[in-house]
């Protein structure tokens, strides 16, 4: 088990990502199992697929034993719940300063990233995935977005593509409502003089000014983005970490 406590501080997101098929010895698959409630045992057996069943065990012992890294805890006593969008949160046991996450899960790739308190998003994609970039943008996508990606070549679009489309997981998750919220009626600004910036349509309400975001490319195959909800003042600090072995 992890002996260790991380400080986190109320002006920090820490960010904690692990390339999941670089772990599979069968021991440690075992381990992670270990760690798993029974729902969430019934949970990775209802998948059809073996990578399905890998994926979300690795992201389960992941989001475990990383909170487990803030607080005196067993990775195994960790209880979650759900809001009505689907969005797991601690339940129990009540830690405070409240520890809040998301996890993002792709073949190859979990990450999972920890708040003090905020609203927080994260989403990783695989962007080797055979996609039909501007297809799916012309429906999911702004017009602002649209157009940014008809003006790029080829060459360009599916990076960009994956990086509207994490952006825009990213929020929806931080804001926990899933498509409740229209994905058309938030745009992105990827314009490379500013940080990235995000405006509303008058169907949402919500203020640009209180979200901050982050792109990462994790490696030529992946595509991250993060969305936490911060304060006044300056911008939260952003501490990305491979997760060394998690048992
Ligand atoms: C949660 C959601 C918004 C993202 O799912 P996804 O990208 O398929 O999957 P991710 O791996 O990034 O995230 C899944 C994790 O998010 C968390 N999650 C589930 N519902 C959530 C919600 N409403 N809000 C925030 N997080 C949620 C869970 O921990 C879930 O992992 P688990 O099922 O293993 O516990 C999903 O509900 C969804 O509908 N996705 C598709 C959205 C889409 O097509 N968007 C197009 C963008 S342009």
């Amino acid at each position: 088990m992890l002996q260790f406590m991380l400080k986190l501080s109320a002006s920090e997101v820490h960010i904690w990502y692990v390339f999941s098929e670089r772990s599979t010895s069968p021991e440690t698959l075992r381990s992670y199992e270990d760690l798993l409630s029974m729902d969430e045992k019934k949970r990775r057996d209802s998948f059809a697929f073996v990578t399905g069943k890998y994926e979300y065990l690795v992201a389960r012992a992941l989001l475990r034993t990383t909170l487990s890294r803030y607080a005196e805890i067993d990775p195994r006593s960790w209880i979650f719940a759900q809001n009505a969008y689907g969005r797991p949160e601690v339940a129990e046991p009540a830690v405070l300063p409240r520890l809040m996450f998301n996890i993002s899960h792709c073949q190859g790739l979990v990450a999972c990233a920890v708040v003090v308190d905020r609203e927080i998003g994260i989403d990783v994609e695989d962007i080797g995935r055979n996609q039909q970039p501007l297809d799916i943008a012309v429906s999911c996508f702004s017009e602002s977005e649209v157009n940014d990606l008809r003006s790029l070549p080829p060459s360009l679009r599916d990076r960009r593509f994956f990086e509207y489309w994490t952006l825009k997981e990213s929020y929806i998750k931080a804001r926990g409502l899933g498509f409740a919220l229209p994905l058309k009626e938030f745009s992105f600004d990827l314009d490379p003089a500013h940080p990235v910036r995000i405006s509303f349509s008058p169907r949402i309400s919500d203020d640009p000014k209180s979200w901050q975001f982050e792109l990462t490319a994790l490696s030529p195959r992946f595509q991250m983005a993060l969305a936490v909800r911060k304060a006044q003042g300056p911008d939260l600090s952003i501490i990305t970490r491979e997760a060394p072995a998690l048992i």
